[in-house]
């Protein structure tokens, strides 16, 4: 057994945050399934949204974060996290991070726009803003003597009084299997963060990376802690359409910078279902191409910004221009074919401004965590804000408390389990829950798609937990595992839920309720 004052489960912005804000003053490992950089931060293109113009104001941010909401944002965390984003975009300033730099303007950055924003707001690097930040922190944390990195290393689940049989509830450690060495470790902590980010890989088209599949929402969720809002999957409505492209994203910032949605013959759609058109917010902008596209038996709609100088183009999107010109598309000089694909889960383990879950000594940070900031629809670039802000609050929460006695922990018991026989039976299911999720609890909803969805979701749940008491763990047995728990979470949630609102949109409820209420579930 190993211990640590603080193991932080995730290495994407927010587990890099949470690190580098405590690492002073505190022994911490990194448990990272794949490796430090694998993650969705590193992919994140647009940037984040902070007030830092003249022009700007809190409560215009803060005001288009709950049109966005539709509702639902919390106001407290959402002022909270406004009113700490100038600080947070500092800090991570004094850490070195290349943001795109614009002399013409006051604070000496460009800052562009995007769906939902009413001002300029959106501190970027070009458009790679995530790897920018990722690489600067990696190197940070790398050479910081009070870091551990684990890598390859996937959490297998929380160990917690309860399953100690002592009598204060709390988190103590983790299991989890080295991938590389194939045999499971025990790490104790006095304090564990979950930092996992969502689970976008629960659909069949989805643009995160593949280790998006929901880990730390399903821990904390066994370990006994509240989830909330897990209806709210939102889907970005520009994922690039091409046999080729995994996953790659069109940032919002190209309709922010002017880039029009257009159907196939050329005509504009947007501006019949919103007023704000291509600047709307997502739910609105995906729900309208989901609508066109089915009306009119459409594989994809297009994205427009060939009215833009290719120098422009170059400068402001290197990353989208060169991959795009990869595959044959040319941005400068024709539109872009497009979809939308899960991108972001709002929903997740129920937190306090600090981070901290119903568990004590167990905190959840970023898009694992639901602190209340995005409420049924996340505003554009808030995510990486939540990240900085709520991972720089659980930090100093943290070191705010007294260190508590460590616990002794069994080792993980494997006496009772063989080698798997049939391993396609993962693969199977990995295939069959992503794309009934896809069909049946994606952009458009109803009761009856929701019953098929869980009824499956019942079955799979059956051979899984089957599967892992009978057979060793591995990397994909877990991923499914945590995979399913979150589907039957985001369906759970779905059902309970009988308007229509944000990025829940039901064919048999296709009102808004008068009250807004978060969707809690509690583990019985
Ligand atoms: C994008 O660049 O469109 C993604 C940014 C975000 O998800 O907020």
């Amino acid at each position: 057994m190993t211990g640590f004052e603080v193991v932080i489960l995730g290495s994407g912005l927010a587990g890099l945050t949470v690190a580098l804000n405590l690492a002073d003053e505190r022994k911490i490992a990194i448990v990272t399934k794949r490796e430090l950089l694998d993650g969705a931060s590193n992919w994140a293109q647009g940037g984040i949204a902070a007030v830092l113009a003249s022009d700007d104001s809190p409560e215009s941010h803060i005001s288009d974060t709950q049109i966005a909401g539709a509702g639902l944002c919390n106001a407290e965390i959402t002022r909270y996290a406004v009113e700490h984003g100038r600080d947070a975009v500092e800090w991570l300033i004094s850490q070195g991070v290349p943001f795109t730099r614009d002399r013409s303007s006051e604070s000496g950055y460009h800052l562009t726009m995007e769906g939902g924003h009413s001002h300029r707001r959106v501190i970027h690097a070009a458009d790679a803003t995530g790897h920018a930040v990722q690489t600067t922190l990696e190197a940070k944390v790398k050479a910081h003597p009070n870091i551990t990195v684990l890598e390859h290393h996937v959490a297998i689940d929380l160990i917690t009084s309860e399953k100690l049989g002592l009598p204060r509830p709390a988190c103590h450690g983790l299991y989890a299997l080295d991938d590389k060495a194939k045999k499971v470790v025990t790490i104790a902590a006095d304090n564990v963060v979950l930092a996992t980010g969502g689970a976008g890989k629960v659909y069949l088209y989805t643009t995160n990376p593949d280790t998006a599949t929901g880990d730390g929402i399903a821990m904390g969720w066994r370990a006994g802690c509240s989830v909330a809002n897990m209806e709210f999957i939102q889907f970005h409505p520009t994922c690039l359409y091409h046999p080729q492209a995994k996953s790659f994203l069109i940032s919002e910032a190209v309709r922010g910078e002017g880039g029009l949605l257009l159907l196939p013959d050329g005509t504009r759609f947007m501006p019949e279902h919103d007023a704000r058109a291509e600047l709307a917010p997502r739910d609105i902008v995906a729900r309208a191409m989901d609508f066109e596209m089915k009306r009119r038996g459409l594989d994809c709609v297009f994205l427009d910004i060939s009215h833009k100088s290719e120098a422009f183009l170059k400068e402001h999107f290197p990353t989208i221009h060169g991959r795009c010109l990869e595959l044959g598309i040319d941005i400068a000089r024709e539109p872009i074919p497009v979809v939308p694909a899960a991108h972001y889960t709002c929903g997740g383990i129920q937190t306090d401004r600090d981070g901290l879950t119903g568990l004590p000594g167990l905190y959840a940070v970023g898009e694992t965590a639901h602190t209340g900031l995005h409420g049924a629809n996340r505003l554009a670039s808030n995510s990486l804000l939540e990240c900085l802000v709520f991972g720089r609050a659980a930090a100093r929460h943290i070191l705010s408390q007294t260190r508590r006695q460590r616990a002794s922990l069994p080792a993980w018991d494997e006496s009772r389990v063989t080698d798997a026989d049939e391993e396609i039976v993962i693969a199977h299911n990995w295939d069959e829950l992503r794309r009934f999720m896809w069909d049946y609890v994606g952009i458009v909803r109803t009761n009856k798609r929701l019953e098929r969805a869980m009824h499956r979701i019942q079955l799979l749940s059956e051979e899984i937990h089957e599967y892992y008491s009978y057979f060793r763990v591995s990397g994909d047995l877990l991923e499914l595992r945590n995979l399913v728990l979150t589907a039957d979470l985001i369906v759970r949630s779905a059902m309970q839920r009988k308007e229509s609102r944000g990025l829940h949109f039901s064919r048999d409820f296709p009102n808004q309720l008068a009250e807004a209420k978060d969707t809690l579930l509690v583990p019985a």
